[in-house]
């Protein structure tokens, strides 16, 4: 289960080292389908390759036995050419069969790739709560990496399962009894390969568990590097990652020992067997049981045959891998959004932006009650802030309006439409939510600006951006709009950051604007700048404001003070400070947060002077 805990960090073990699992297998299937006639023609070429491969030595025997101990310099011609004919042939559906695989797994993993793209686009919010955007991004993009050598390997397995037998047949149809004494081998290689296969599993898992332990561990010191160093625990730190780093490489050693081991190993057995060969077979030749060229086609099967077997045991990993990859990417696309629309959803016509949420009532946990019997009208064109201690219920208020989650009972009409009657798509496109943590993407500057909206002409772009006074230092960055971002925008600081979030929800123009504590990571120079931006992008919208610096928000048409998951009062920022004692408290501290500045002090007058006033409409 997902909840909770972060989706990578729930694996179930027992899926874990398996070459083969139906479930991907079976899921696989549906991407293949639409291309089954190629690959039909592919496993043809594939059959016509082994064929050829299984003949030729063969062939080979046979023109020797027949034209050169039968002197017949014309006969040796005319193989000389058939062979070199079935040569041509080898080569043209050997390329045929791997030219059509990787078409056609390109194909599957360009499906497989826009699926889950797809996918995550809708899990949203709720699911990046949980699991990093980072790292989801970058396993899920190494999943299906591991995936591309999956279909080219299960037809090159089974040619060489095919080639096995094809050999074995071809050996015992020239010469039963040789056969029979060459390949006493194999029982021997089947108990090597056996043994080797359940310690490969459990090396795999080992070394698994051992890359995991490494990778989190990096991961929470350099996600919370800040409190690391700010307690000074580096030393323990580095103490602690040196040993499951330390535990990492034991494993991977074990993992190259083991298949260090297995090579030689194949390569003894198929010198025993040649050796086995050429003492029966050399003594049957000599006795005039066997002709010299059925001695060279029987040497050259013996080394053909271990050939598909070294092939297996190097495939055995890719294959590990490629299953683990295919389970966490089907557990990936199974994860269920949060919300459903019903089937047949009407849109949303264009609102006005009319938000009423009629006596709400939701829970996360079953017994947790989290809001609880909420009323609130805000009207078109309204600003609103939810203010109140954390955990209070802020968040959650605009996630239930974002439709995140639906709520538990009451209901939320935008403009009389209860928001779980039309389609979830069409609410989200009205409406713009910009979060405490700007969610940027590797893309350029404008890319991000225009996020959904990708047709949207450069001149949008930029007149969104100087509406929020981002422009001026987008010009300054190495390649201006093109600039391209690095993961999440860490090459920006947090206010330009925001700034560029600010600038999507100008362009997207939405009825309706959410900011969840957007200025909370904010120092006071760029700040000021944000106010500016501010004023542009409530101007003629509904607006909910959350605000952990009240001095923001004094403005607003309404203040709401949200303590426990209730509404405790609501008005201005006048009358809540004569009538109710946690805005005056909050606001107090607030102050005193800020350095005990006066709210008449020059910084605090440009943010207040920022707030527009909009009058009810
Ligand atoms: N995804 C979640 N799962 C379970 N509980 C949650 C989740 N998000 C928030 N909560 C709980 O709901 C309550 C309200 O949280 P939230 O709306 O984020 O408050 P605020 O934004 O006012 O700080 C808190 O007690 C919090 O622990
Ligand atoms: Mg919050």
């Amino acid at each position: 289960m997902w909840i909770g805990g972060g989706w990578y960090d729930s694996f179930d073990e027992e899926e874990l080292g398996n070459i083969y699992n139906h479930q991907v297998v079976r899921r696989l299937l549906p991407y293949l389908k639409p291309r089954l006639g190629l690959l039909l023609v592919a496993t043809a070429a594939m059959l016509g390759y082994t064929a050829t491969m299984v003949f030729i030595p063969r062939l080979i025997g046979d023109a020797i036995d027949t034209y050169v101990i039968g002197k017949d310099l014309d006969g040796l011609g005319r193989a000389v050419l058939f062979l070199a004919g079935i040569l041509l042939v080898n080569y043209a559906v050997n390329y045929a069969h791997l030219r059509l695989l990787a078409k056609i797994s390109e194909e599957v993993l360009y499906k497989l790739r826009t699926n889950m793209f797809d996918h995550l686009q809708r899990l949203s919010v709720p699911f990046f709560d949980r699991n990093e955007v980072g790292r989801v991004m970058s396993r899920v993009q190494n999943d299906v990496d591991q995936l591309e050598e999956f279909l080219p390997m299960v037809t090159l397995t089974l040619g060489d399962l095919l080639s096995l037998v094809g050999i074995v047949m071809m050996m015992a149809s020239m010469n039963l009894r040789l056969a029979a004494i060459t390949l006493v081998v194999i029982p021997i290689l089947l108990l090597i390969m056996a043994a080797w296969q359940r310690f490969a599993k459990s090396s795999f898992v080992r070394v698994r568990n051992a890359i995991s332990a490494v990778n989190s561990r990096l991961q929470q010191n350099i996600s919370g590097v800040r409190v690391v160093q700010s307690l000074n625990r580096e030393e323990i730190n580095l103490k602690q990652f040196a040993q499951v780093n330390q535990a990492n490489l034991d494993a991977n050693l074990g993992a190259i020992r083991l298949s260090a081991f297995l090579m030689p190993t194949v390569d003894l057995v198929t010198a025993a067997a040649l050796a086995l060969l050429v003492v029966v077979g050399g003594t049957m030749a000599l006795q005039g049981e066997l002709m010299p060229g059925a001695l060279i086609g029987f040497a050259m099967y013996v080394q053909r045959f271990f050939d598909p077997i070294r092939n297996l045991t190097m495939q055995y990993t890719q294959f590990q891998r490629a299953m683990t990859s295919g389970v966490r990417i089907f557990q990936l696309l199974d994860v269920k959004p949060e919300v459903v629309d019903r089937p047949n959803a009407p849109e949303l016509p264009t609102i006005q932006g009319d938000v009423q949420y009629e006596n709400v009532s939701f829970h996360y946990l079953v017994g947790v009650p989290v809001l609880q019997d909420v009323s609130l009208h805000i009207r078109p064109g309204q600003t609103v802030a939810l203010v109140g201690p954390t955990g209070a219920g802020k968040t959650t208020m605009v996630s239930l309006l974002a439709r995140f989650y639906d709520v538990g009972s009451g209901r939320i009409m935008v403009d009389g439409h209860d928001i779980r009657e039309v389609a979830r798509d069409s609410l989200a496109r009205q409406m713009s939510m910009v979060l405490q943590e700007p969610f940027l993407f590797s893309v350029s500057v404008a890319d991000n600006i225009k996020y959904r909206h990708t047709e949207a002409p450069m001149e949008k772009v930029v007149a969104a951006a100087r509406a929020v006074g981002a422009h001026d230092f987008i010009m300054k960055l190495d390649k201006g709009y093109d600039t391209v971002l690095q993961e999440r925008g860490v090459n920006l600081s947090m206010g330009q950051r925001q700034l560029v979030s600010f600038a999507r929800a100008v362009l997207a123009d939405p009825r309706i604007l959410i900011l969840d504590e957007a200025t909370a990571n904010i120092d006071t120079f760029t700040e000021v700048l944000i106010q500016r931006a501010l004023r542009e992008l409530l101007q003629g919208r509904t607006a909910v404001v959350i605000a952990h610096r009240l001095s923001t928000i004094q403005n607003a048409d309404m203040i709401v003070v949200m303590d426990k998951g209730r509404i405790l009062d609501a008005g201005t920022h006048g009358e809540l400070l004569q009538q109710c004692a946690l805005y005056a408290r909050l606001y107090n501290l607030n102050f005193q947060d800020e350095d005990g500045a006066e709210p008449g002090a020059a910084a605090t007058d440009a943010l207040t002077r920022s707030l527009p006033s909009i009058s009810p409409g």
